[in-house]
């Protein structure tokens, strides 16, 4: 059996459009959906992240910033500008851009940014309502991933879903969000022995850890759905996931490319929570 690609930017497309008539009906109430983003330094991921963000927010109508700062700035300067940004009533959603540089403590800025414009989801009280089910902002990355296997038209209740990493960004939340959705889920990570007798347990696959190619055909069962999150460079210059796609397509039922399945996802979830919370703004 030969998977079905899952088309990551054809479905962000998809809801970009979606997206674009919202915040146009939104325009039209005197509402124009604002997005801010923090860029700290001038780190070459960082850069290209935030443009694909930037050029998101045209496509769809939301108005977007970018404020660039030094890579000397201090904590407190950085702050500072979040404190502004929560007080501004055209900003609808804040995004500080991760990783940042080592003097700055990355969950002092977290915990600064109002969870009302929390878009990226990360702030604990985001993240505790997403614990508890009670609707939140999604982080982005997970809540793609989840889109991405709804759509495929996989039911995902009752399934074995198996999460090969435990990252506060990717692999815990999407677990959470896969048990939500009535799941039977199993988290595995570095130190667990034995991967494959795991991952071949799976019905849906999800595989975030940043390692070219760790994952094989050995390590699936025919007619699983895999979700590849990895987005790794190799030697050549070539972008690859964690998982060896062309073999691993010949098992799968559906299977997501690199480049070209999550990562269009992502920055579309951003867009879907800034207007969002935009629309907030009429309740
Ligand atoms: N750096 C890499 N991914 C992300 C993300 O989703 N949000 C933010 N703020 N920084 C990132």
């Amino acid at each position: 059996m030969t998977a079905t690609v899952i088309d990551g930017k054809e479905t962000a497309k998809k809801i970009r459009e979606e997206l674009a008539i919202e915040a146009k009906a939104l325009a039209e109430k005197g509402i124009i959906p604002g997005l801010t983003v923090i860029l700290v330094g001038n780190d070459p991921a960082s850069e290209s992240y935030v443009k694909g963000k930037i050029k998101g927010c045209a496509e769809v109508g939301i108005h977007s910033e970018l404020i660039r700062m030094e890579p000397t700035v201090t904590q407190e300067e950085l702050l500072a500008e979040i404190e502004k940004l929560n007080q501004n009533p055209n900003v609808h959603g804040i995004l500080v851009q991760l990783p940042l540089p080592k003097h700055i403590a990355e969950s002092a800025v977290i915990d600064a940014i109002s969870p009302e414009k929390d878009v990226d989801g990360f702030h604990p009280i985001s993240v505790g309502n997403m614990l508890i089910g009670n609707e939140t902002f999604l982080p982005c990355t997970p809540h793609g991933v989840i889109e991405l296997i709804k759509r495929t038209g996989t039911e995902i209740s009752g399934k074995h879903a198996v999460v090969v990493g435990r990252s506060n960004i990717v692999g815990k939340p999407v677990a959470m969000l896969l048990l939500q959705e009535n799941a039977t889920v199993t988290i595995c990570h570095s130190r667990t022995p034995d991967l494959a007798a795991i991952t071949k347990q799976a019905d849906i696959l999800v595989v975030a850890v940043g390692k070219a190619h760790m994952i094989g055909a050995e390590h699936v069962k025919p007619g699983t759905v895999v979700i590849d999150v990895g987005v790794n460079r190799i030697e050549t210059g070539k972008l690859v996931g964690d998982v060896k796609f062309d073999e691993v397509k010949e098992i799968a039922s559906h299977i997501t490319p690199v480049p070209g399945g999550v990562g269009p996802m992502t920055i579309t979830m951003l867009l879907k929570n800034t207007v969002r919370s935009a629309e907030r703004g009429l309740e």
